[in-house]
């Protein structure tokens, strides 16, 4: 099985191509009511894969308090993998999974990074790639799942990761400080433009915007994926005033 937590649709799109490959068509997609799930049966699964974009060169916080949470039977009986997207490099974020798989009593076999599109663009100097670098992601990532399928058909143990410069830095250092002062929901909020469709509010995998006089309100529980800052049709949500002149990106 794959259990797939996706902002904007890459780590989704990379989940669904994979399962294909491996003829694994059980994926778990954790939004809503399944972000809130307690256990799982997996008695009859031989592996589990970890699906996930990659958050300030670690793995997105939702995600670790659902591996911390959720109870997994016959999980010890499986193998476990991570395949992580992110926009140029991971830094050490498989040595985090590979810590979380250790506490739960988990087997931990290979981890894979797969580079995609990226989506952040809340910080100065960040914003999406231009069409061409992100269609040029797309077509590579094609022969990088088929190389990821075959790592895992054949069991090797393996961390194939980007890790990119100053990951120690970059991992244990600034992933620590954006968890805690750069993940606020805050300051999002809808500009002039918002013809109040609902759609943020409908696609937030958190459920956590609600709809107020036809306009969104955005709630304390985010994920900080950016789906409904992509995902608006009149590019109408903005964090603070650092979006004002960026683009947007939606796998799906
Ligand atoms: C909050 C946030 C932090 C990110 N941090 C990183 C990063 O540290 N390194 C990187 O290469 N990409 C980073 N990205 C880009 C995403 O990892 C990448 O675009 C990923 O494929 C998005 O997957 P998704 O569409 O499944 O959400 C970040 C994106 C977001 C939203
Ligand atoms: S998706 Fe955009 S236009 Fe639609 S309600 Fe949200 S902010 Fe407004
Ligand atoms: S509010 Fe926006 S950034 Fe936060 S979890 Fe929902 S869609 Fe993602």
């Amino acid at each position: 099985m794959i259990i797939v937590f996706s902002g904007c649709g890459n780590s989704l799109d990379v989940a669904t191509r994979l399962g294909n490959t491996l003829g694994d068509s059980n994926i778990m997609h954790l939004k809503g009511d399944a972000l809130k799930l307690n256990s799982i049966d997996a008695t009859s699964e031989r592996r589990i894969i970890w699906a996930c974009p990659v958050y300030s060169w670690g793995l997105p916080p939702v995600f670790v308090d659902f591996i911390n949470r959720i109870s997994i039977e016959g999980g010890e009986k499986c193998d476990h993998y991570l395949v992580a997207t992110c926009g140029d490099d991971a830094g050490l974020t498989h040595r985090q999974w590979r810590k979380l798989m250790k506490r739960k009593g988990w087997n931990a076999i290979s981890s894979w990074t797969v580079i995609m599109p990226n989506t952040y663009t809340l910080m100065k100097g960040f914003d999406v790639d231009d069409a061409e670098v992100a269609s040029r992601k797309l077509e590579k990532s094609v022969a990088r799942i088929a190389r990821i399928a075959e790592g895992i058909e054949s069991r090797r143990k393996v961390d194939n990761v980007v890790r990119g410069k100053f990951a120690w830095v970059k991992s244990r250092i600034i992933y620590p400080w954006f968890k805690r002062f750069a993940m606020s929901p805050k300051p999002y909020h809808s500009t002039d433009g918002c013809t109040g469709c609902g759609k943020c509010s409908r696609e937030c995998p958190l459920g956590n915007i609600s709809m107020a006089d036809n306009r969104p309100a955005w709630g304390k529980n985010c994920a900080m994926c950016l789906r409904c800052y992509h995902i608006c049709p009149t590019h109408s949500v903005a964090y603070g005033n650092s979006t004002a002149t960026k683009h947007q990106y939606l796998n799906r």
